[in-house]
């Protein structure tokens, strides 16, 4: 595998797999590498002819400083882990090289910049899109993989691309989780011992409220899911939406939707999690 810090190398060696006429899957990630990740890897292994995959704790989408501090930040187990999976290319700028200069463009996604993620965590998605247009110009990626576990943010990067008609191919990957269901994240490593019990009851109650949808109403479930979640002294809970699968708004009548989604955001002491199920 070849580690590139710098833009320009980077570029050099792609224009190269390029001019072999090589497809590039890219798989952008803040690093602290889990299963989650590494299946979106594989996948595009399995698809393209060579991988790239991104680490940068990207300063611009933390709307708090202390999650931004205490990001885990493990480059060499991460390049070790790259390393036995087969991927070709890391590309590990400093914060330097990918902010020369202060960033200011604004990006408008309508109605997702108004739910959940966007409600609660303001300028994260902007900070999001910036850096992952930069990156995307960077890679020139053929598929980019993103994973479900953060589906607003799969739905914004997928309205940026048909925004700015990047050719890249955007391809969605179902939420890894672990055997007692709690949804993969780097920030799981940051629970305490008692949090870490507590964590899977998230995924079990979204699996319990999934079965409710014949008995309830979307509101209703809502609010059994929410109460469900209360009842839980450590959990902080920040939203539970129910809301289509297009734009993520919230619906009154299970007719109203061709596709729904069960959302949760929590605190589990300072750490925040969040997860999802499709209702269906
Ligand atoms: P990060 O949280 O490191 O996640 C990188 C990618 O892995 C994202 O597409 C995310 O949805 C996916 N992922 C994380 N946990 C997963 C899980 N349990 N199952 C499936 N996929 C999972 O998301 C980001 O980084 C950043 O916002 C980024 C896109 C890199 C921009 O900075």
């Amino acid at each position: 595998m070849q580690t590139f810090k710098t833009i320009k190398g980077l570029r050099e060696a792609l224009s190269a797999e390029r001019a072999a006429g090589n497809t590039i899957g890219f798989v952008p990630t803040m690093g602290a590498l889990h299963e989650g990740h590494l299946e979106l890897m594989r996948r595009a292994l399995r698809e393209n002819d060579c991988l790239v995959v991104s680490i940068f704790v990207n300063p611009i989408q933390f709307n708090n400083k202390e999650d931004l501090e205490k990001y885990p930040r493990v480059l060499e187990e991460d390049s070790k882990i790259l390393e036995d999976i087969g991927c070709q290319y890391l590309f590990a700028p400093d914060v330097d090289e990918m902010y020369p200069e202060p960033y200011k463009s604004e990006y408008d996604f309508g109605l997702l910049s108004e739910v959940m993620e966007a409600a609660f965590r303001p300028g994260h998605f902007n900070g999001v899109a910036i850096v992952v247009r930069k990156l995307f110009e960077i890679v020139e990626p053929t598929t980019a993989y993103f994973g479900e576990k953060d589906f607003q943010q799969l739905a914004v990067i997928q309205q940026l691309v048909k925004m700015f008609e990047m050719s890249v191919k955007i391809i969605p990957c179902s939420i890894v989780r672990e055997n007692d269901g709690l949804a993969m994240s780097s920030r799981n490593v940051r629970l305490t011992a008692h949090e870490r019990q507590l964590a899977p009851k998230i995924f079990q109650t979204l699996q319990k409220a999934k079965k409710l949808r014949n008995v309830l109403s979307p509101e209703e479930l809502r609010r059994w899911t929410r109460e469900e979640l209360d009842a839980v002294e450590d959990f902080n809970i920040d939203y539970v939406e129910i809301a289509e699968d297009q734009q993520l708004q919230p619906f009154q009548h299970w007719n109203d939707a061709s596709g729904a989604i069960l959302f949760v955001a929590l605190f589990l002491g300072k750490v925040r999690l969040i997860d999802n199920v499709r209702i269906f």
